[in-house]
């Protein structure tokens, strides 16, 4: 069987819940594993296609991906290469990707267009020579609004995470996307939501601070144990390795990456030939 590369969905219907954040780290940690990894830029704001260093200049981008067909912009002429980094590569966006909002609510499956395109449904290219079976995984960075560019990265995600600041809205945010999750699951069967990551967590010393704690145990409540992932800590440490296009470990703080390792590891089993590249995940207390 050809190996088709799961994707990868961190929702969040509010603005700076983390999204791009552990899009972007979760990529770099596998590409350090050495395995290729396809980004698509879902937002006009277009963070990702900041924080990796891309500047699409006049090449296609997202917006043409989603506007055009098949024949007319084969998938791999949106691919760029993400500089210094010969595993990362990106479908980039632009402020103008605002205008597929449009094209997608005229189209009335709008919510499989995305995966439509990123699977290369209904052309004929030889299955081994699909974009699916030469990345490892692909992650796509979805706008935080209730929009078509959003329903349309929900659609073409195999697994979705839910990204939610440890506080009151990051409590709201999280109730209202896994809300969105639910409605929309019917229609992607096959989509399945594997955790939530709080993002921003304050602790002072050895204790998380009250507004954090008792944030993440409401965030509990409402998606069960199970479906808790790591929280990512409020540092400085995590904005230093964005500006500097690396990864916390790289920094000297590995023990900040473990959330996303935590997140990698719910992939393992759909990474095929790819698995035994990921190191097996020690715990919190052995790292
Ligand atoms: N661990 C951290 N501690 C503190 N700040 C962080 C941390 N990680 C990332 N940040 C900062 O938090 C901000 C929001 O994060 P991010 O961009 O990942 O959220 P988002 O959900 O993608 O936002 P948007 O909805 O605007 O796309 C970023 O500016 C980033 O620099
Ligand atoms: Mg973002």
């Amino acid at each position: 069987m050809t190996y088709k590369a799961p994707t990868l969905v961190p929702l969040a219907l509010a603005g700076g819940q983390g999204k791009t954040t552990v899009a972007l780290m979760t990529g770099r940690i596998l590409a350090s594993y050495g395995i290729p990894v396809l980004f698509v830029d879902a937002d006009p704001q277009a963070s990702l296609t900041d924080f990796l260093g891309v500047d699409p200049e006049d090449r296609p981008t997202l917006l043409e991906v989603l506007t055009r067909s098949p024949e007319k912009l084969p998938l791999f002429k949106a691919i760029h290469e993400v500089p210094d980094n010969e595993n990362l590569f990106l479908i980039p966006s632009t402020d103008e990707l605002e205008n597929a909002n449009h094209s997608l609510a005229a189209s009335p499956a709008s919510i499989s267009v995305l995966r439509n395109r990123i699977q290369q449904a209904g052309e004929t290219v030889k299955d081994k020579d699909k974009i699916t079976a030469n990345f490892g995984v692909i992650i796509i960075d979805p706008p935080p609004e209730r929009s078509h560019l959003t329903l349309t990265s929900l659609g073409s995600g195999d697994r979705w995470v839910i990204c939610a600041e440890a506080n009151i809205k990051g409590v709201k945010s999280l109730k209202r996307t896994k809300g969105l999750i639910e409605t929309c699951q019917s229609m992607v069967p096959l989509g399945e939501f594997i955790g939530t990551i709080p993002f921003r967590a304050k602790w002072t010393g050895l204790n998380p601070t009250r507004v954090t704690r008792t944030n993440i145990e409401v965030m509990e409540a409402l998606v069960g144990k199970e479906l808790m992932l790591p929280h990512i800590l409020e540092s400085d440490i995590y904005k230093r390795a964005i500006d500097e296009l690396t990864l916390p470990g790289e920094l000297g703080y590995e023990a900040l990456e473990f959330p996303l390792r935590s997140l990698i590891e719910r992939l393992r089993p759909l990474l095929g030939q790819y698995a035994k590249s990921v190191p097996v995940l020690k715990t919190e207390e052995e790292e």
